[in-house]
């Protein structure tokens, strides 16, 4: 089985971060959202990965993933040129993918439970209608596994019917009246027939071929398509607010461990990572949370379900349930929360009267004051 990860896209919904960098390489825990995914698929047995890339953020990416030695796979590279939709990377990737079966994988998805059993169950089930054991009769073999997940709001993804007999009979992407709160999760399997399926869609009302249309289309011509629902947490890392809850699930199955320097007035309290290199200097952590290499705090709180990057200066400071990216300085504010702060950024409070807000905040920012 191969694998193929999507990590193209235009990221519109983290901007600004995502106008300069790409989405999947924003951190949780410290570690780019996508090596998530690359672990997932060496721990399930898939080594032979292609990964779509968008002219924009490409190189960024192929920089941290390097050529996957570190993840124990052999990556392919696949250049998108526009972000035209799911089923437009299944397309472009058909060269490297050939007939092989695969599990695509969209880059900035995280789920709990790994890619094992999904897998494990596709290939038996294929295995067993393909080459039924003596005195067994013959099934279809399935021609796609999908995971789906109850969600909230369903209208932000692609919704399943379901029927009373547990059989999936509709998909549907992003629809305004939802069949269902099954939302379908970025991570599928595949067999060959989905190239067929997919040459057979056109284009969404917003302009992107969707897998969730080629899906629809295998079942409509008499395909298997099996589904599992998910038990563990799974999150669509796309938003600010979802991210800052991978970013807590994720630190809260950490365990504690000091490599770091801290002054005989710094405690961190709990499970917290201080990485090698990084220094407190009178200052608290308050696990969960992370302390990234480089990084100095300095006089400060670091409360529970702080990632904060390498290479960064928090000053003077109280930061909890924050995201912080590399090289980045936080000086002097009382409370910062529930926030993601991009690279290279400085948040302080100045002294300069009259007193009053001064900022210099790019495009698409959001920010709030206290
Ligand atoms: O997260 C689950 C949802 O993902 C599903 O429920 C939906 O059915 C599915 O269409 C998808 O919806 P999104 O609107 O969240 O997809 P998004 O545009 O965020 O793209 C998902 C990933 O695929 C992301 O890492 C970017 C990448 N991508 C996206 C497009 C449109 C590409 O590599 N190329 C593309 O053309």
């Amino acid at each position: 089985m191969k694998g193929l990860i999507l990590s193209g896209g235009a990221g519109t919904r983290l901007r600004p971060i995502t106008h300069t960098s790409a989405k999947q390489l924003v951190p949780i825990a410290n570690r780019p959202i996508l090596f998530y995914g690359l672990d997932d698929m060496a721990a399930a047995g898939v080594t032979d990965i292609g990964i779509i890339i968008s002219p924009l953020t490409g190189d960024e990416i192929r920089e941290a993933v390097g050529d996957g030695s570190e993840f124990g796979v052999d990556v392919t590279w696949i250049v998108q040129d526009e972000p035209s939709g799911l089923a437009h990377c299944v397309q472009i990737a058909r060269p490297f993918l050939g007939d092989d079966d695969f599990v695509m994988y969209l880059g900035d998805n995280m789920l709990e439970q790994g890619l094992v059993e999904f897998v494990d169950r596709f290939e038996a089930a294929r295995r067993d209608a393909l080459a039924p054991q003596l005195g067994e009769k013959s099934s279809k073999a399935p021609s796609a596994q999908i995971l789906l997940a109850r969600v909230d709001d369903p209208s932000s993804f692609g919704v399943a019917d379901v029927d009373a007999d547990g059989n999936v009979v509709a998909l549907v992407e992003k629809p305004a009246n939802p069949p269902s709160d099954l939302a379908l999760v970025g991570i599928y399997l595949f067999d060959s027939s989905i190239h067929e399926a997919v040459a057979g869609i056109e284009p969404s009302a917003r302009g992107e071929l969707e897998i969730t249309d080629a899906i629809q289309a295998l079942l409509s011509s008499g395909h298997r398509v099996e589904h599992e629902v998910l038990t563990g947490w799974w999150i669509d890392t796309g938003k600010k607010d979802p991210l800052l809850e991978c970013n807590r699930l994720v630190l809260d199955s950490l365990d504690r461990k000091i490599e770091g320097d801290l002054d005989a007035s710094s405690v961190a309290d709990g499970r917290v990572i201080i990485e090698e290199g990084a220094t407190l200097i009178n200052s608290t952590v308050r696990g969960p949370a992370v302390i990234g290499a480089g990084t100095v705090i300095e006089d400060s709180h670091i409360g529970p379900y702080s990632s904060i990057a390498i290479d960064c200066h928090i000053l003077r400071s109280e930061v909890d349930n924050t995201v912080v990216l590399r090289r980045s300085t936080v000086t002097d504010i009382p409370r910062l929360t529930d926030s993601l702060v991009g690279r290279d950024t400085a948040v302080s409070r100045g002294g300069a009267m009259p007193r009053a807000t001064r900022l210099m905040i790019g495009d698409h920012c959001h920010v709030e004051i206290e």
